[in-house]
């Protein structure tokens, strides 16, 4: 094995909590930067992982984490703005910047990094995407760094963010009003993105490179919220929303303190999430469906609920 210890910037994420575990099974001693340790303890349980709170945004500070690490993986990103710290500026464009120069600075030679399908500097239609999109043009311009990036569509999983918000929703709204029902995504599995960053770890072929990674089947965005509702056994209308109205429920919903949908999402939405070439199969990876992994995990919900409502009738009885 080529590469030692691993720096994981956002290891403690959903997409971070499954690539830390599979490089600590795989025997890569992990350093896990965060900046609220005592939330992620579980990590330290992982054979060879390391949580360390540090202020990423700070050059010295990483610099001296990335010392003796044979690799940098960034993971971290952000949905929705919420201070100068938390913009997408600060966090897709400056962040990758000053990971890859104190990878420079630290003699770390090799950096994976996460952006997003159709990030682009200067065509992304939201500041999700073109911030994106900037920071694969600084991470690419450090020299004698060895980098390969990675832009996902949607990902999946039992523990993500997308599928089981919406399952939350449909469990309360009977109809779901849904903008931008027609935009298209290709869901791909979080196992399989983690385990293109693996093979990519030690794969100097990958090096330069930028892979879409996607999942096998293509949904419009009403489908796959279809889908989570007949998941969860639940009958539920989702009703497209015009464009102007999308926009402003990006508008009002942007406006409360939890996002869940801004203006800039809708823009996002305004390009299909799906991959003009797969990179899972670049890297030999058979990519696995929504319908493979959602459904067992939302019957475990539905079978709960289930009993949740007979122990509340058994006690009324
Ligand atoms: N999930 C998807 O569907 C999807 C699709 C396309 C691309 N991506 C990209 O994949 C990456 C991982 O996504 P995810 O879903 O795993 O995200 P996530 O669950 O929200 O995790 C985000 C991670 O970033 C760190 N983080 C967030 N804001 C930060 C800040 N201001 N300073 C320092 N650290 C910060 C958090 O670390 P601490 O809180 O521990 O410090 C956390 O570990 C992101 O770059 C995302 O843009 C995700």
């Amino acid at each position: 094995m080529k590469v030692q210890r691993i720096c994981v910037l956002g290891g403690t994420g959903f997409v971070g909590r499954h690539l830390v575990a599979r490089l600590a099974n795989r025997g890569y001693p992990v350093r896990v930067l965060t900046r609220y340790p005592h939330r992620h303890r579980e990590i330290e349980v992982l054979p060879g992982a390391e949580l360390i709170e540090a202020d990423v945004q700070d050059p010295t500070v990483l610099q001296q984490h990335f010392s003796g690490c044979h690799a940098v993986i960034n993971l971290i990103g952000i949905l929705h703005e919420y201070s100068s710290s938390q913009s997408f500026r600060a966090v897709h464009t400056e962040l990758p910047g000053k990971v890859a120069e104190a990878c420079h600075a630290a003699g770390v030679k090799r950096l994976l990094h996460m952006s997003a399908l159709h990030a682009d500097a200067a065509k992304g239609p939201s500041q999700y995407l073109s911030s994106k999109g900037e920071g694969e043009q600084r991470v690419m311009r450090v020299p004698d760094l060895a980098v390969t990036i990675f832009k996902p569509s949607i990902i999946f999983g039992p523990d993500d963010n997308f599928f089981n918000q919406f399952a939350n929703l449909l469990k309360f709204a009977r109809v779901l009003p849904l903008a931008c029902p027609n935009s298209r995504f290709a869901p791909v599995y979080v196992g399989d993105v983690a385990q293109a960053f693996e093979t990519a770890l030690d794969n100097d072929a990958t090096i330069g490179q930028s892979y879409e990674l996607c999942g096998p089947r293509i949904y419009t965005f009403k489908e796959l919220v279809e889908d989570i509702a007949r998941m969860l056994a639940l009958k539920r209308r989702v009703v497209g929303l015009p464009d102007s109205l999308a926009r402003l429920q990006g508008k009002i919903l942007g406006m409360l303190p939890v996002k869940i949908f801004t203006t800039d999402n809708f823009l996002s939405l305004q390009v299909d999430s799906i991959c003009s070439c797969n990179g899972l199969e670049a890297l030999g990876i058979a990519p696995r469906s929504v319908e493979s992994i959602m459904p067992m995990h939302f019957a475990d919900q539905t079978q709960r609920r289930r009993y949740d409502s007979f122990r509340k009738t058994a006690r009324r009885g």
